[in-house]
């Protein structure tokens, strides 16, 4: 009995996630995605490829996308972690879900939660023209190909902010 101590191959890691602070210990090879799914049950990120081909486990972390595939959890300990669950907690849907919706722009809905966070994090690079927008969410493949009206969506709200 007593307090637990970490093994060599363990971590105790703080995340911020969606405003809400969680502690695990997890195994040192944990990704920020698995730690995400499994130890928080925030299924939204989706596992693609789980090898930074695709897009779809992009989140937010500390307010600019990554591939939470590609982090490892313990890498990130103490920062703040926005998935697609957190995009609309207690505010009614961001303007970048409203515009989805507006535009069509999922079909099977896969790469969706990705494809949205990925937009949220537009703000980052240079979002005035659509051709730049392409080029800025190149990284989010869709495999339903619904690309014009997420294209679409995009540059409606980034053309208005
Ligand atoms: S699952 Fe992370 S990029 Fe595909
Ligand atoms: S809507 Fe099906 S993968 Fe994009």
């Amino acid at each position: 009995m007593g307090t637990t101590t970490a093994k060599a191959t363990e971590t105790d890691v703080t995340l911020h996630v969606n405003g809400h602070e969680h502690q695990m210990r997890l195994d040192n090879r944990t990704t920020l995605l698995d730690a995400l799914r499994e130890h928080l049950a925030l299924t939204g990120a989706k596992k693609g490829c789980d090898q930074g081909q695709c897009g779809a486990c992009t989140v937010l972390l500390d307010g600019r996308r990554v591939v939470s595939c590609l982090v490892l959890a313990c890498s990130v300990d103490g920062s703040s972690v926005t998935t697609v669950e957190g995009l609309s907690a207690g505010r009614g849907l961001h303007p970048i879900q409203e515009a989805f919706i507006a535009h069509d722009a999922l079909q099977c809905g896969f790469c969706t939660p990705g494809q949205i966070c990925s937009a949220v994090g537009l703000t980052e690079v240079e979002t005035e023209s659509p051709a730049a927008i392409r080029e800025a969410m190149s990284g989010n493949i869709c495999r339903c190909g619904a690309y014009t009206h997420i294209a679409a969506a995009v540059y409606e709200v980034a053309s208005a902010s």
